[in-house]
């Protein structure tokens, strides 16, 4: 294109349509001069629009609902609170964007809010006109250069420096040090940077330069550091405007009102990036030819319209294009145009700002003129600086009117009708533009007359607010190596897995032998699973989970039916006398037999009692030990089916059969087993943890007979009580198994079942309250009560659908003083606590399928697996985990898992209907 600008129509009304034979009388070329200036002017109606239509794209982007080339952006920048002055320690920032061709290195030193402010020490270093257009990596490589120069010569010692990044071009933030460039602005446009995140790009180079003493902890836009740069003792600034080579603002905005964040609560910084608007043509009214001209020589033309009409990279641009217009028509400089005027570039923001200066006098300006090559006239003097004038004039008014639109957005944001604020400027346009600062502030006064605004310069062009961001984001990384170190040990890796795997098969091979091994491995008298010609009416109970219920299932032709009642077994009773809770379940199912009208008949009855016992038939079961929030006294050691039948003859009213005692897994294994003959496992994930399964009866010591099988009760839950079980155990462990009613009993049990994992977590919390981790380090004394933090809340806590708010709900509930950030650890805290639980219980799973599958020689062996328990059914990844842990540590088995729908009591019954079946076989 011809680059001597605008041809054709170019001042309104044709009066400089044709250049003219000779150069106009003097006073006439001002005149036509201010008529073609006069395309600049704006008028209060066009600036009012603009305000209200930039206003509507701000609130449009808020929602989330931009097109494919949004107006304006509105980037969160992961910037929650302005700073509170206590910040401390050394800081370099690296600034790349903001000003020109040049890139700055700043040693900040923060004192917090006793020391005294010490001043930043900087360099700026010019970047070569092809760097800025070249390859990315050049760019980035150049940056870590000059880093590592600024460097040389500072007391950096061996330590690691926290950097900021000031890198002022738009750009997808998504966390404090994660940001992907959306599109280069203003004079760069290297290449494979757009679309990637350039905290990464620097640390690459960084790397590949040897520069090891610096670490990238944050990134921010140059309107957030001047915002964050502001002195807090002047009170909160939460605005922050740029005008410099480009132009910007920041504010802080109610987090629940942008769409792009998970968050309901507090502020959080938006970069406006209102530069762009315009480019969807909402700034048709202002723009001149000169504008066109411009905007299709730069760079990236069609975008950031706005910024083109008020960044120092363009204002220049636009009065020389002015100038040789003028020029060409004969109303400057004697009618001859400069070949200076005609290629761009000629004239920056400090020669428009030299020539507008007030204070120079007429021989200034001049000389300026003439050192960029053309010949002036004394005339000519005023009307350039008409021309620099009206250019900066309307820059001025529009980056008011952009101001006015964000303060807007303020004012209905905290819903306030007038607001008292501070604005933080920084950028060489407002510093060194005579009037700009005055024409703006005006301005904002016409348009925003309920705002009350004080403007405040920032002093070191944002270095230091990138400093205060930094040091956020340092404390942050330096607590997330704190919370990683916490959860280190509850990462179990493949390996460990596998050797967990084959402690579990030694400690099988051992209990089964009759040897001292942590797993019992108890025969359990059931030999068959059921094959369906079962029938009749029986009665089960069903104790030992979270609730206790009294069933009656009818096992008929068309399948079974259960009608069932929960009774509550009060703490008291469950850790009171064994005569206390017998009684009380024989009460309960006096109740029961009212209800369903069943008083006075005898039915057989099943009874899944889910605590480890050793039995010798089928009904009979010496409890060896309570488990889980049991503790009856006098019954350990005693047949459970006596001490029911005592109960039962105490109260002489009712009469039982009690026909079968039956391990919750064994139910369960029975219950699935009626709908799948492949069932021969039976896992409980609930409030303790076990498995069954269906052992080669001449594998098991103590029971008579060679042939056949036999399912056996593991109580896996007592893994590793001797000590023989390798997962690290965590000094939180410790603290679970000794508050508990059973210290030093079931280990593995204590790792992964439901009554545990919630204590687990909330001991870790309280751990990382004490590292000023969580809750800002404030002592909770919620945290200190034991149970609170129910196992329940994992499940919710990490449920895929649930929105970080809704976490924050829950643990609000708590009474716990949550920041946003403390939602996302315990979130991580949960997440890592379910999963060693899972890979845990998955490492149990493989190890009995393995078992099953070698004691038949096969080389595949299909199982399905019935599974009951809370956890395990309402943890949102826990069967997943457990699934994949097996996939991996038993390959040559294809495990199917299969719910239980029905609880263990149906399972019980069922044995009972088997054992009926047989008893009546052998008496025909
Ligand atoms: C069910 C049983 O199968 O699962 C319970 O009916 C059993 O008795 C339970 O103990 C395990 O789940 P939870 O979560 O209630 O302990
Ligand atoms: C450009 C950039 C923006 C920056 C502004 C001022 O508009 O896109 O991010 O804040 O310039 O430097
Ligand atoms: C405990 C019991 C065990 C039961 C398991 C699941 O570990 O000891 O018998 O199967 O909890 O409820």
């Amino acid at each position: 294109m011809d680059s001597s600008g605008p041809v054709g129509p170019g001042c309104r009304g044709g009066a400089l349509s044709a250049r003219p034979e000779c150069s106009p009388h003097p006073s006439d070329s001002t005149q036509l001069v201010q008529e073609c200036l006069k395309q600049f002017e704006v008028t209060e109606a066009q600036l009012r629009q603009i305000q209200a239509s930039l206003l509507g794209s701000m609130e449009q982007a808020l929602l989330g609902q931009n097109g494919p080339a949004p107006a304006v952006r509105m980037l969160p920048a992961y910037v929650g609170s302005t700073p509170h002055g206590t910040e401390q320690g050394d800081f370099v920032v690296l600034e790349l964007g903001a000003t020109g061709a040049s890139l700055r290195v700043l040693w900040v030193t923060l004192t917090g809010t006793e020391g005294s402010r010490v001043e930043p020490r900087s360099r700026e270093f010019v970047i070569p006109p092809d760097v800025m257009l070249g390859p990315g990596q050049q760019l980035f490589d150049f940056a870590a250069r000059c880093l590592a120069e600024f460097l040389e010569a500072l007391p950096v010692h061996s330590r690691t420096l926290p950097l900021g990044f000031n890198f002022s071009f738009p750009c997808h933030q998504t966390g404090l040090d994660q940001s992907t460039l959306i599109s280069w602005t203003k004079g760069f446009k290297c290449s494979d940077v757009e679309g990637q995140d350039v905290v990464r790009l620097l640390r690459e180079a960084l790397k590949r330069q040897g520069v090891t003493s610096l670490s990238v902890v944050a990134v921010v836009n140059d309107t957030v550091g001047t915002m964050m740069g502001c002195d807090p003792g002047l009170g909160p600034c939460e605005v922050g405007l740029v005008v410099d080579t480009g132009t910007n603002a920041c504010y802080m905005e109610e987090a629940r009102h942008v769409a792009a964040l998970d968050e309901d609560r507090g502020r959080v910084c938006v970069s406006v990036e209102w530069g762009s608007f315009g480019d969807d043509r909402a700034l048709g009214l202002v723009l001149t030819p000169f504008d066109h001209a411009l905007d299709l020589e730069s760079l990236n033309p069609g975008a950031q319209r706005f910024e083109k009409l008020i960044g120092g990279l363009y204002l220049g641009e636009l009065v020389r294009l002015v100038l040789a217009h003028l020029a060409q028509h004969g109303l400057l400089f004697g009618g001859c145009t400069p070949p200076a005027l005609l290629s761009r570039g000629t004239l920056g923001l400090e020669h428009v700002a030299e020539l507008q200066d007030p204070s120079a006098g007429t021989a200034r300006v001049l000389t300026v003129l003439q050192s960029l090559g053309l010949s002036p006239g004394a005339s000519d003097v005023g009307l350039v600086q008409s021309v620099c004038m009206a250019v900066s004039t309307r820059a001025a008014r529009l980056c008011a009117t952009a101001l006015a639109a964000v303060l807007g957005r303020l004012q209905h944001s905290r819903e306030q009708q007038a607001l008292q604020l501070s604005v933080a400027t920084g950028g060489r346009v407002l510093a060194r533009l005579p009037r700009f600062r005055s024409l703006l502030q005006e301005t904002v006064m016409l348009l925003a007359p309920e705002c009350s605004v004080t403007f405040i310069p920032s002093e070191d062009g944002g270095g230091r607010g990138v400093a205060v961001v930094t040091a956020v984001a340092a404390r942050l990384a330096a607590h997330r190596c704190l919370l990683e170190e916490t959860l280190a040990p509850f990462r179990l890796d493949q390996e460990q897995l596998v050797v967990v795997q084959a402690q579990m098969r030694e400690a099988m091979a051992q209990g089964l032998r009759g040897e001292a091994s942590s797993l019992r491995m108890l025969p359990t008298y059931v030999r068959a699973t059921p094959d369906g010609s079962e029938r009749g009416d029986f009665l089960a109970l069903d104790l030992g989970g979270t609730h206790f219920r009294v069933l009656l299932v009818r096992v008929a032709a068309g399948g079974v039916q259960i009608t069932s009642q929960v009774y509550a077994i009060p703490e008291q009773v469950a850790q009171g006398t064994g005569r206390q809770l017998f009684d009380h379940i024989v009460d309960c199912i006096v109740d029961f037999q009212q209800r369903q009208g069943l008083s006075g008949q005898s039915l057989p009855l099943g009874f899944t009692f889910s605590f480890p016992c050793r039995q010798l038939g089928l009904d009979q079961g010496i409890l060896l030990t309570w488990t889980k929030g049991f503790n009856a006294s006098d019954c350990e050691g005693q047949d459970v089916v006596t001490l029911l039948r005592e109960a039962i003859g105490r109260r002489q009213a009712v009469e039982l059969n009690v026909v079968a005692i039956v391990n919750d897994t064994v139910g369960t294994m029975m219950s699935c087993g009626y709908e799948d003959h492949r069932c021969e496992v039976g896992l409980i994930v609930g409030t303790g943890t076990n498995a069954c399964y269906m052992e080669e009866l001449q594998n098991v010591a103590g029971v008579p007979g060679d042939s056949g099988r036999m399912c056996i009760n593991m109580e896996w839950g007592a893994f590793g009580d001797d000590g023989r079980l390798s997962v690290p155990s965590t000094c939180f462990d410790a603290s679970v198994d000794r508050a508990s009613i059973n210290p030093g009993k079931q280990r593995f049990e204590k790792l992964i079942s439901g009554m545990y994992l919630g204590e687990i977590v909330r001991h870790i919390l309280l751990h990382l309250n004490s590292l000023g981790v969580l809750f800002r380090g404030q002592q909770t004394q919620r945290l200190q009560s034991r149970d609170i933090f129910k196992t329940k809340f994992l499940s919710e806590i990490e449920s895929d659908s649930l929105a970080l708010r809704q976490v924050r709900a829950i643990l609000e509930d708590l009474g716990l003083p949550l920041t946003s950030d403390d939602a996302l650890v315990v979130r991580e805290v949960c997440q890592a606590v379910s999963r060693r639980a899972a890979q845990l219980c998955g490492a149990g799973v493989a190890a009995v399928v393995e078992k099953i599958r070698e004691n038949r020689g096969l080389e595949e062996l299909a199982v399905t697996v019935g599974v009951d328990g809370t956890l395990y059914k309402l943890h949102p990844h826990f069967s997943s985990l457990v699934a994949d842990t097996v996939r991996a540590l038993a390959p040559r088995c294809a495990v199917t898992f299969l719910q239980s729908e029905d609880g263990s009591g149906k399972g019980a019954a069922l044995v009972t209907a088997v054992a009926c079946r047989l008893a009546q076989m052998a008496r025909v």
